[in-house]
């Protein structure tokens, strides 16, 4: 298994250029299932996640051919897929593909919507709580689904087709809003979702929708609405920039000095957490490049976040600002309250040096001056680059294990990260 070597204390300086983000990449990559007709995207990340569904899909009877890249294209340029969903064979997901990644389960909306029926395994992904899948068969059962669990397998069906439906989320569920924004697009009638995830990756996909002729307004609001279509076509769609990458790549400048131009990145998906970076220490500047991080002398200063669903600050940083708040000068907390389990990153961390102590959904940070260098295990994706973080100041070598989760959702780190300036290198084997 690959690792990554890395030897700290070298400041960040250069140009880190943002990748397409994963979070919309997976559900984009989904909505071809709507379509008889080719969708074309571009901007698409180099990941295992994103290999592993395109695989999925695959299963379904769905043709996907990637384009090369172009003379003048960027060195670290997405891909461009053409996705041909004409014929789907299988309505079924199953186990072996299914259970490495929970976003393949999204699979059961446009199937459900599109062929009106599916049976999807119950989902895997990151160790992060128990995720359950309640509220996606509430949205689903809402829009005229039967549905039947069977020896791990969620079975749906829809003689005649998904209706359209007054759908209430009790809590903000990013995945459920997709799926039950992917179904709506081709259910009879109107459908309105109430406490819809508002996060950019969203208004993306339904960006992306729209362009394939479906009938959505009010995405990146709370509440939006599908007036059902009876077909969508192909269309061309460019992934946005991956927010959460971005913000990794500030808060690791906020940890090791610098100035790093995130090239591509947009503050307004992101201000939040660009608020608490700034509040540390480290100025950021807007322009029409991205985004510039500076931090040239001076302490980190501590900051207290609490994750909220967006535009709140992203549970998918919460690690990685723990990592910066380990060296700060004084003391922070850091408030969980999306994922049950999320705070794996603490014991590794504290191979570092860091002092953290859990308490319920709160992390108590106290600063210290100076992290040593240590080996560390990868527990999950984003935990696995919070270790990353501290390796870049720690004093001396660290060794991160188990890097297959960092692959999963971040791409080239070690080659992004070395062309500013970072001692990193992966040992492969
Ligand atoms: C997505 C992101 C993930 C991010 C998360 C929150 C992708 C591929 N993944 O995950 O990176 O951390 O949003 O921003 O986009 N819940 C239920 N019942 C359900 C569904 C969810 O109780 O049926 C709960 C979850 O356990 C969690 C909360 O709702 O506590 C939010 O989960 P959700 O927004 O659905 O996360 P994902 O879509 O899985």
């Amino acid at each position: 298994m690959d690792r990554i070597r890395i030897i700290g204390g070298n400041q960040l300086n250069g140009v880190i250029p943002i990748s397409g983000a994963k979070n919309a990449a997976l559900p984009l990559l989904i909505a071809s299932l709507l379509t008889e007709e080719t969708l074309i995207l571009e901007n698409v990340p180099r990941l295992a996640d994103v290999a592993q569904l395109k695989r999925i899909l695959s299963n379904h009877g769905t043709d996907i051919m990637t384009a090369g890249k172009q003379p003048g294209d960027d060195e670290f340029a997405g891909e461009t897929l053409h996705i041909s969903a004409k014929n789907i064979v299988d309505t079924t997901a199953p186990y072996d593909l299914v259970s490495t990644m929970r976003a393949s389960f999204w699979v059961i909306g446009p199937l459900l919507a599109r062929m009106h029926e599916a049976k999807v395994s119950l989902p895997g992904g990151c160790a992060i709580g128990t995720r359950p899948v309640d509220l996606f068969l509430m949205a689903l059962e809402k829009l005229g689904a039967e549905l039947t669990l069977d020896a791990g397998y969620v079975i749906a069906k829809a003689p005649g087709g998904l209706k359209g439906a007054v759908i209430t989320f009790p809590k903000v569920t990013v995945g459920a809003t997709h799926v039950a924004m992917m179904a709506a697009t081709l259910a009879s009638g109107t459908t309105v979702l109430e406490n819809a995830a508002r996060e950019p990756e969203v208004v993306d996909l339904a960006d992306c929708l729209i362009a394939m002729g479906a009938k959505i307004t009010g995405a990146g609001t709370s509440t939006i609405t599908i007036e059902g279509v009876k077909a969508l076509h192909g269309a061309r769609h460019s992934v946005v920039p991956d927010r959460i990458e971005a913000g990794t790549y500030a808060m690791a400048v906020a940890m090791t000095g610098g100035e790093v131009l995130l090239q591509g990145a947009k503050r307004a998906h992101l201000d939040v957490a660009l608020k608490a970076v700034e509040a540390s220490g480290t100025t950021i500047v807007e322009t029409d490049k991205g985004l510039l991080v500076t931090r040239l002398a001076g302490d980190i200063t501590p900051v207290s976040v609490t994750t909220e669903p967006f535009p709140g600050f992203p549970t998918d940083l919460q690690a990685q600002f723990m990592a910066l708040m380990t060296k700060a000068s004084g003391n922070s907390v850091i408030s969980e309250t999306i994922f049950e389990n999320r705070f794996m990153h603490v014991q590794e961390l504290a191979r570092f040096g860091a002092k953290i102590a859990p308490e319920g959904i709160h992390a108590h940070v106290k600063g210290v001056s100076v992290l040593k260098g240590a080996p560390v295990m990868a527990t999950d994706l984003r935990a696995s680059v919070s270790l990353v973080i501290a390796a870049l100041v720690a004093e001396g070598e660290s060794t991160i294990h188990r890097v297959y989760h960092l692959d999963r959702g971040f791409e080239r780190l070690e080659d992004k990260l070395r062309a500013c300036g970072a001692n990193i290198e992966r040992v492969r084997g």
